[in-house]
């Protein structure tokens, strides 16, 4: 024990434990910068304390004498020579190596609140402000509840689509925000918190937090600009009563955070009152009351919410002549959700017996409980034996794809009508062919068994019609196997990594989109999200990805932006005129991207769309030709301070040059800039720094303009540095060199004393 307690070995425990709880505990972890700014002043704090006397400090380098000096330690010693000379090499290497992980960055996520707050008006002292409906109104009383059904259609039509209907953070938009919405089922949100917070928070939204709250890249609405204060209020009270948490208080800290069991128990017998409760209260609000369809969140829905009392559905595995899906169909429905559209996934909210007993109910708003599946005639798909996927399999799927899906799906499968048609669904909505490159936003179908039912069976109540009586069994699989084959030619989201990597060339960078030098450019494919934080808003965007290439010389950087476009709105050409909606008239397509007029060197960037008055931002705005009035495709780079105020056009933007395309449904943009220019208000492009950028959308054919766009988060461009292998690998020889000759130097003194 007496081991232990010497000066040597506490120090040596003590820089272990902190580097543990540095490196490994604290959540986050900190940044490799910070860390070792900390490990240096830990150790210098250790070493004055063991070299405090003369006595300790004497104690403490007696065994790293005896390491250096001993001749019996010889062994010993030659290890610690060769774990030095390796360990420094490696250290070495591993510093000066050009290295590729994106920043840290480090959020609070419930910042101290002000404790006053300026809205509507009125200042409000955030330590006594109460819910006004909870104080004035019982809890159970009728007029509460009024208050909390008011509450949940403001929610529907504001906030379901980043905070999910079901609450809980995943509204189908969710996923183009970085951050995410906050779950509020989970018990570390709302349960946590007064409902006075939630009032700064709602009234204030993401650019109202302090700076550890970053709100440079929150995308939660300032909602004071488009609710009213008691509509404030009755969301709060829905929010409660939904999740079933209690407000946190002042004077009740200790209330429990634990939400109400309200749901009767899985698999007990559920009465026709207690359906009729589920369906109130998790599904009316877009199906409506009677099944409908028109739900009080229904108005602003694409595609619409399923009227049940027609009885028509879109996916099945039955055959085309058969009426209804059978129950199985239902219930994967319900269960998955339909991605791609409003239709949340249900199974980890409802049994199987609560999703059986609204199977019913959909049943008996379209008049065809009473009926079993062999009354209604309901006949499988018939699926033959699939073939091995060969090359002549997938010669014939793309000849019969040119017979019978280009026409909607266009040449390259990307949703582009070719046949000139303008399709409706049975509800005489425009309908817009899926995008087959792109099987994130598919609704049910997942593999080729999938697709050839899709085919076989066609997709009632829109246009895609059944292939079962035109094309053979043999030919059906091909199709279906070249479709899936389609996905290969498109890059998936990027989940997870947010850098750009630009790709050094030497030489010219590419003019166009076609160039063979693009490929060596890792592709990187982020989601749109249409403007639906700030008016004049924009509720859906049919351009919902975009996907971006780097590259650079010594002198240029270019990027490439495609972004699947199914519609080509260059006003007045034959095309535009084609797809044009009935009642909007075309702007023209545009494609922007957004990066700081310059780098503070903290963490700070501008606020995320269109930046703020102290960090503006640079925009590179490509706009699509037009024919009608006759102008060209034209780039400009502007200024932007804000969302007040449109970003202001250069009158010189000469250092930015831009070519873009238009094929088989995906506009391609070329954007070339100097990495350094003359003026003071652009970034200038530095090797190996990460520089945040965003991109923004206009679809011409939704009549999209200004703030009526569709745009990403902020990601990272970083212009990667060249490895060079003989400036690393010198550095790293140089590193253990010197280090081996300091130990045997150190130990060519410390033999003389023994
Ligand atoms: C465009 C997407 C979006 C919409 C629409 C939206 N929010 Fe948010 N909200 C977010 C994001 C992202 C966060 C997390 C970042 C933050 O805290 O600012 C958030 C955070 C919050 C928080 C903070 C919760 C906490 O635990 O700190 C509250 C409360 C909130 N939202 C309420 C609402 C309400 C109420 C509405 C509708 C009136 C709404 N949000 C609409 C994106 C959205
Ligand atoms: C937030 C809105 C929303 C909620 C809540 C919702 N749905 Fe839907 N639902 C939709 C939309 C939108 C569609 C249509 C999607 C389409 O046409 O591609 C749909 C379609 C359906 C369909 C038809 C599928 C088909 O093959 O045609 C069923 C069945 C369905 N929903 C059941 C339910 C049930 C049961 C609930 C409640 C547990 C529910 N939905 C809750 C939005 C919603
Ligand atoms: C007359 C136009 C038309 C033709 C021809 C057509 N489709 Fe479609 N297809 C559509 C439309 C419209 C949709 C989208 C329906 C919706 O959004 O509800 C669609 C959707 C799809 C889907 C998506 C299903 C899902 O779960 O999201 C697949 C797969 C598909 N079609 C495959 C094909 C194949 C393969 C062919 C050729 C054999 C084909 N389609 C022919 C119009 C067509």
């Amino acid at each position: 024990m007496g081991f232990l307690k010497h000066p040597l070995t506490l120090a040596l425990l003590v820089l272990g434990g902190l580097y543990t709880v540095f490196a490994h505990v604290l959540n986050p972890p900190l940044p490799a910068s910070l860390l070792i700014q900390y490990m240096v002043i830990c150790t210098v704090g250790v070493l004055l304390v063991v070299t405090f006397d003369n006595a300790t400090a004497t104690r403490f380098v007696t065994p790293l004498l005896a390491l250096f000096g001993s001749p019996h330690l010889k062994a010993l010693r030659f290890a610690a020579f060769t774990a030095v000379v390796a360990g420094t090499g490696w250290l070495t290497y591993e510093a000066v190596k050009p290295s590729i992980v994106s920043p840290v960055e480090l959020r609070t996520v419930h910042p101290a609140p002000p404790s006053s707050l300026k809205a509507y008006g009125n200042t409000y002292n955030l330590l006594t402000l109460e819910n006004p409906y909870r104080t004035e109104f019982d809890e159970t009383s009728d007029e509460y509840q009024e208050i909390v059904a008011e509450g949940a259609g403001l929610y529907y039509e504001n906030c379901m689509y980043c905070h999910g209907d079901l609450l809980d953070g995943a509204g189908h938009l969710a996923g183009a925000f970085t951050p995410r919405p906050i779950n509020f089922q989970d018990v570390g949100t709302i349960a946590q918190l007064q409902e006075a917070f939630l009032f700064w928070r709602i009234t204030k939204g993401g650019p109202g937090l302090p700076v550890e709250g970053t709100p440079w890249v929150s995308a939660m609405p300032v909602w004071e600009d488009m609710l009213n204060e008691d509509e404030v209020w009755k969301i709060i009270s829905f929010l409660y009563d939904y999740t079933g948490f209690e407000p946190r208080s002042w004077e009740l800290e200790a209330k429990s955070g634990e939400p109400e069991t309200e749901e009767p128990a899985p698999g007990g017998e559920l009465d026709e009152e207690a359906v009729d409760a589920i369906y109130t209260k998790r599904c009316s609000q877009c199906h409506g009351d009677d099944g409908d369809g028109l739900g009080i969140a229904a108005e602003r829905m694409y595609p619409a919410p399923r009227d049940f009392t027609l009885g028509l559905f879109k996916y099945k595995t039955t055959d085309a002549d058969s009426e209804f899906p059978t129950d199985v169909d239902l219930r994967e429905t319900i269960r998955e959700g339909l991605p791609g559209t409003a239709m949340p996934g249900w199974k980890t909210i409802l049994s199987d017996s609560e999703i059986d007993a609204l199977i019913y109910k959909i049943k008996v708003f379209g008049y065809w409980e009473e009926e079993t599946e062999e009354d209604l005639e309901l006949t499988p798909i018939e699926l033959g034996t699939p073939p091995e996927v060969t090359p002549q399999v997938l010669a014939n799927g793309r000849v019969q794809f040119e017979k019978a899906c280009v026409q909607c799906h266009g040449e390259a499968g990307r949703g582009n009508i070719t046949s000139g048609k303008r399709l409706k669904d049975d509800w005489e909505n425009r309908i817009w062919p899926r995008n087959l490159t792109r099987p994130e936003t598919w609704r049910w179908t997942v593999d080729a068994e999938d697709v050839f039912q899709r085919l076989s069976a066609g997709i009632p109540s829109t246009p895609m019609p059944e292939h079962s009586t035109n094309m053979s069994i043999e030919d059906r699989w091909a199709a279906a196997i070249y479709v899936m084959s389609l996905r290969d030619t498109a890059t998936p989201l990027s989940k997870g990594d947010s850098v750009i990597r630009a790709v050094r060339v030497d030489g010219d960078l590419p003019g166009d989109a076609d160039d063979p030098a693009w490929d060596n450019a890792p592709a990187m494919t982020f989601r749109l999200s249409p403007n639906i934080i700030k008016e004049p808003r924009l509720f859906f965007s049919l351009n919902d990805m975009v996907t971006v290439r780097a590259l650079y010389n010594a002198d240029d950087i270019a990027l490439r932006v495609d972004v699947d476009d199914r519609t080509y709105s260059v006003p007045g050409s034959e095309l535009e005129a084609q797809y044009a909606l009935d009642d909007v008239t075309a702007t023209r397509d545009a494609i922007a991207i957004q990066i700081p007029a310059a780098l503070t060197g903290t963490a700070e960037k501008p606020y995320f769309r269109q930046g703020d008055k102290r960090n503006p931002v640079n925009m590179w705005y490509w706009q699509a030709p037009s024919q009608e009035p006759e102008q060209p495709a034209t780039v400009e780079i502007r200024d932007a301070k804000g969302q007040d105020k449109p970003p202001k056009p250069r009158t010189d933007s000469a250092a930015l040059s831009a070519t873009g395309a238009w094929k088989d449904g995906r506009w391609q943009v070329v954007f070339t800039r100097a990495l350094e220019t003359e003026s003071p208000g652009d970034l200038q492009f530095n090797k190996g720094v990460y520089t945040p950028i965003a991109f923004a959308n206009w679809d011409g054919l939704n009549g999209e303009e200004g703030l009526r766009q569709s745009f990403t988060a902020w990601y990272w461009i970083l212009l990667e540095p060249v490895d060079n292998p003989t400036k690393t690998m010198g550095m790293a020889i140089l590193g253990a060199t010197l280090a081996g000759l300091a130990f045997l130097l150190i130990a060519w003194r410390a033999r003389r004393r023994f």
